[in-house]
């Protein structure tokens, strides 16, 4: 049986004023408000994979992220309400393949001590930060901290970055019927996508059920070659949910064009997007994430390439909005 972590339905509501600017009709679904451990996407992740470590017997929970993680901080509460030890391998900036690792211009390490971390923090979380390197060498340090925990004689349950394992996928699967008792389905649903497992899980529930609304995840890195991944997640949802279901890289709508030069880059479209729905409508969006999809937004609706009932579902990140750069 797996755990309630959030409060669901999370709301979902029209965005009046926003939809008059952009001309479009525009609603939005808080995940920002899911209630759990300072809100956001994760949460629906975590109710399934703590099941499953929970099932497992396991005592501690190991992962890896970024410095900043929204998941690491969201899954060491989990951990922590479950009697779980936590350990995560975080680096500053993690990059998909080697050649990537130089930050661009202007890129500042975030300040240690502040948002996120300071949540892990009070979660008693144990962060290990280690020099920058690819996503292999995280794993490869995350791998080696449950193989010190297992030799000292410890049950370990392991994910990777953002949860995004098909496990952890399912959280997104079960957000469509719950999105499906709100609303009629929509034409267009955007967001921020990054590890994948949020934009796989809605892509899934929605054909799942037959719905033809066009989803489009805004990568939040320069990673086309994420969707590879992505197709690997879909293909485990597949066999979890015993579905005839196959969904492969053609199915996911990753666009490119809103990173702003990369994962944690700040960009001046994000920056916009962040005072317009401030200003607009009092709602808070993150200079990681939601900021860079809210960007995509806009500018697709200002070309008029999306149109009709468009859904954004935000998906939180707000302790990433208080973090100052060195
Ligand atoms: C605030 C926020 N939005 C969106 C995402 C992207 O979700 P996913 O990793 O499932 O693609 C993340 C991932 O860390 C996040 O923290």
């Amino acid at each position: 049986m797996n755990p309630t972590l959030i409060c669901k339905p999370t709301p979902l509501h029209r965005l009046d004023r926003a939809s008059e600017k952009l001309g479009i009709d525009l609603w939005i679904k808080r995940d920002d408000l899911s209630g759990f451990a300072g809100g956001g996407n994760k949460g629906r992740k975590l109710e399934f994979l703590i099941g499953e470590a929970l099932a497992q017997g396991a005592d501690s929970f190991v992962t890896r992220g970024a410095f900043q993680s929204n998941y690491v901080r969201q899954a060491a509460f989990a951990a922590k309400m479950f009697g779980m030890e936590f350990h995560a391998a975080v680096m500053h900036w993690p990059y998909s393949l080697p050649g990537r690792e130089t930050h661009p211009d202007g890129w500042k390490p975030p300040k240690a001590d502040s948002g996120n971390m300071i949540l892990d923090k009070l979660a008693e979380a144990n962060i290990y930060v280690y020099e920058d390197g690819t996503f292999d060498e995280m794993d490869a340090h995350a791998d080696a901290l449950a193989e010190r925990l297992r030799a000292e004689g410890r049950n370990v349950y392991q994910t990777p970055s953002g949860g995004s394992s098909p496990v952890g996928a399912l959280g997104f699967v079960a957000a469509c019927d719950e999105l499906f008792e709100q609303a009629d389905p929509f034409d267009y649903v955007l967001f921020a996508s990054g590890s994948g497992s949020t934009q796989v899980g809605l892509v899934f529930g929605h054909r799942r059920a037959g719905c033809k609304t066009h989803l489009i995840g805004i990568c939040t890195d320069d990673e086309p070659e994420m969707v590879d991944y992505f197709e690997q997640i879909a293909e485990g949802v597949s066999q979890l949910t015993l579905s005839n279901l196959k969904l492969s890289r053609n199915d996911f709508d990753l666009r490119q064009d809103y990173h702003g030069g990369g994962y944690q880059v700040p960009s001046a479209a994000a920056e916009r997007a962040i005072r317009f729905l401030a200003h607009t409508e009092g709602i808070l969006l993150d200079p990681v994430y939601t900021a860079k999809a809210f960007a995509g937004l806009m500018d697709l609706a200002e070309k008029k390439q999306i149109g009709g009932r468009v859904l954004f579902w935000h998906t939180g990140g707000l302790p990433t909005l208080l973090v100052p750069r060195e």
